[in-house]
């Protein structure tokens, strides 16, 4: 009964982390593809070719439903997917909506139509393939009227997270902050649109300030899952055992995310 988390590298480790936290006796199975990471500079086509070949690997362990815990790879190559490559059997969930559907303080899968939301002006941070493929508009369309978003690719970030380059990482997401707040000096709400930034929340909240509300993935992912799962119990694979897979060097990668997670984490090969 496992359920697959995918991800570019190292930042769906934040959305196991809550949803390992959020149903603890559920089995992960985790696939970073280390090996080609990061995605956000690749192309739609490179993008989806990758994604739908770690989504393959984690059905092979045993996962009927795998979450793609990666913003670019929702953004992407999620919707290609779901149109000509996913069996009947099979499921594959993005994390776009799940925020999408807090940010416009909608109940898990209100389909009403769109509607006025309080929040007016949003800033999103994300890698550059997410905000050139417009999808978080493009979902957010489908539920509120009237939002103002400004999106800031940070290039660069990703990388330095991978690398386990912290300080670089901190300033540059300082300085994407700052280009940001250049375009759209007040935002209301700013959306950390990648699973690798949660690791630098206190960052962004720091340099945009306490009036900013910060919205992050990855428990809204959790319980969003929490809920999919208690509306289709059948979507649990028949995978027994979690484990963490990588297409990159398992003893690296795991120094890596025992770093980030704080705890204990060994990769093998996928
Ligand atoms: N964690 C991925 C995301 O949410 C990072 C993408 C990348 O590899 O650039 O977008």
């Amino acid at each position: 009964m496992a359920i697959g988390i995918f991800d570019s590298g190292l930042g769906g480790l934040t959305v196991l982390n809550a949803a390992a936290k959020r149903l603890p006796e559920v089995p992960f199975v985790y696939l970073g593809d280390n090996a080609h990471t990061p995605y956000g500079v690749r192309d739609a086509d490179d993008i989806y070719d990758l994604t739908t070949m770690g989504v393959q690997r984690l059905w092979d362990a045993g996962c009927d439903l795998v979450i793609l815990a990666c913003n670019t790879a929702s953004a992407a190559a999620l919707r290609r997917m779901q149109e000509s490559w996913i069996p009947r059997d099979k499921r594959v969930l993005g994390v776009f909506v799940p925020l999408i559907e807090a940010l416009t303080e909608r109940q898990w899968g209100d389909n009403s139509p769109p509607r006025e939301v309080s929040v007016k002006h949003v800033a999103l941070f994300a890698t550059p393939a997410t905000v050139s493929s417009r999808a978080f508009q493009r979902e957010l369309a489908f539920r509120a009227i009237g939002v103002d978003v400004e999106a800031q690719a940070c290039g660069g970030v990703v990388d330095a997270i991978e690398e386990g380059d912290l300080i670089l990482a901190e300033a540059l997401v300082r300085s994407h902050v700052d280009a940001l707040k250049r375009k759209m000096p007040t935002p209301e709400a700013a959306i950390l649109g990648c699973t690798h930034y949660p690791l630098l929340e206190d960052v962004f909240q720091d340099a945009l300030g306490p009036e900013v509300k910060v919205y992050s993935q990855a428990n809204l992912v959790a319980d969003s899952l929490a809920d999919y799962l208690g509306r289709h119990p059948d979507m649990m694979g028949p995978g027994q055992d979690s484990m963490f897979l990588t297409t990159g060097d398992p003893g690296r990668v795991s120094n890596k995310a025992t770093q980030f997670l704080k705890r204990r984490i060994s990769f093998t090969a996928a």
